[in-house]
């Protein structure tokens, strides 16, 4: 049967006000990003097979399980915070067109951290019922810890808003920056409590987080090596800042925070020393003060090599004696690193 051929040509479809997730289209300039994605979808794995049998909470003392809950809370202010942060990120990806596989490796990573996000959820109430926040201290330690959890998810209600009000705000060059700092971030935490962590089912768990996380890395470092090179001077100026913020933002749980940003009542950071002790203590393979400042000391280098390729120059971080150009405080707007 012949088509309907109208009279005088057909008629165009109305344009698509952007930015729309339509027209679909399948646009792929990045090979090497398609790949990322399909090892992806090879290397997932399943927080439910965890032997998760071995976290018997008799194990440790009643303080140590306090301790090991809270820094998995703590811990739960960055990485379970990723699935909502990359899916919406995907969804900005979709409607801004860019490359199918940067949306695919978008997704990739939301999909991780729903994993890491399970890991947390699972360790938490595994060892705490209730944990982080639904349940009733009794004890002033308790209390402590209840109420520092509260604060830590004020704070990142408030990364929150910001993040969700600034997707589209920066190019993806910008964000990236963050998100590889991020990573890098992350991937270090995990490869050294993995080596740490005494019980079987944290040293798996974070064995597979921080593999997981160097694969974000490659996402993030193989975006940024196509889009580095068409910076301004403006968003070269803009990632000095935002790499200041994901000192800030990540230090919380690489090392300590720094007065910036973080909005804690003065006792905060007294009490939170006290319970990363007890967790210390339990074997969850959380470093020392000092082991944790080398460790981030030596991935915030890596950072500053990479970015100084890119003629992007570095903050100054004398919290850990690192030099570089001075960028002011960093306000709750600034913050978008992300595990
Ligand atoms: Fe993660
Ligand atoms: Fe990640």
């Amino acid at each position: 049967m012949p088509v309907h051929a109208p009279e005088g040509g057909f008629w165009p479809a109305p344009e698509i006000p952007q930015p729309n997730i339509f027209p679909i289209e399948w646009r792929v300039e990045t090979g090497s990003l398609a790949e990322i994605y399909e090892k992806s979808k090879r290397a997932l794995w399943n927080p439910a097979d965890l032997p998760w049998g071995q976290l018997d909470p008799e194990q440790y003392t009643h303080e140590q399980k306090l301790g090991v809950m809270y820094w998995w809370s703590v811990l739960a202010n960055f990485d379970a915070s990723g699935p909502a942060v990359f899916a919406r990120a995907t969804i900005h990806a979709f409607e801004q067109h860019e490359e199918d596989p940067i949306r695919k490796c978008f997704f990739a990573i939301a999909r991780d951290e729903m994993n890491h996000e399970e890991v947390c959820r699972r360790a938490i109430q595994g060892i705490w019922p209730g944990g982080p926040l639904d349940w009733t201290p009794k004890s002033e330690l308790e209390r402590a810890a209840h109420n520092n959890i509260g604060w830590l998810y004020h704070n990142g209600g408030r990364y929150w808003n910001g993040y969700s009000t600034s997707l589209g705000k920066y190019p993806l060059a910008v964000m990236f920056t963050s998100f590889m700092m991020g990573e890098v971030a992350s991937s270090t935490l995990f490869r050294g409590m993995a080596d740490n962590a005494q019980n079987p089912v944290f040293k798996e768990a974070f064995t597979r987080i921080g593999r997981d996380e160097s694969r974000h890395l490659q996402i993030c470092m193989t975006i940024l090596d196509k889009d580095w090179p068409g910076l301004t001077d403006e968003n070269k100026a803009l990632i000095t800042k935002q790499l200041r913020a994901g000192f800030v933002f990540l230090s919380m749980i690489l090392w300590e925070p720094p007065g910036q940003f973080w909005d804690l009542p003065p006792y905060f950071l007294d009490n939170h020393r006290v319970l990363m002790a007890h967790a210390r203590e339990a074997g969850l393979g959380v470093l020392d003060y000092g082991r944790q400042a080398e460790n981030w000391k030596k991935a915030i280098a890596y950072v500053r090599r990479i970015v100084e390729r890119w003629g992007i120059e570095f903050p100054a971080i004398p919290e850990l004696d690192l030099d570089g150009v001075d960028v002011g405080d960093i306000d709750v707007e600034d913050i978008i690193p992300v595990f």
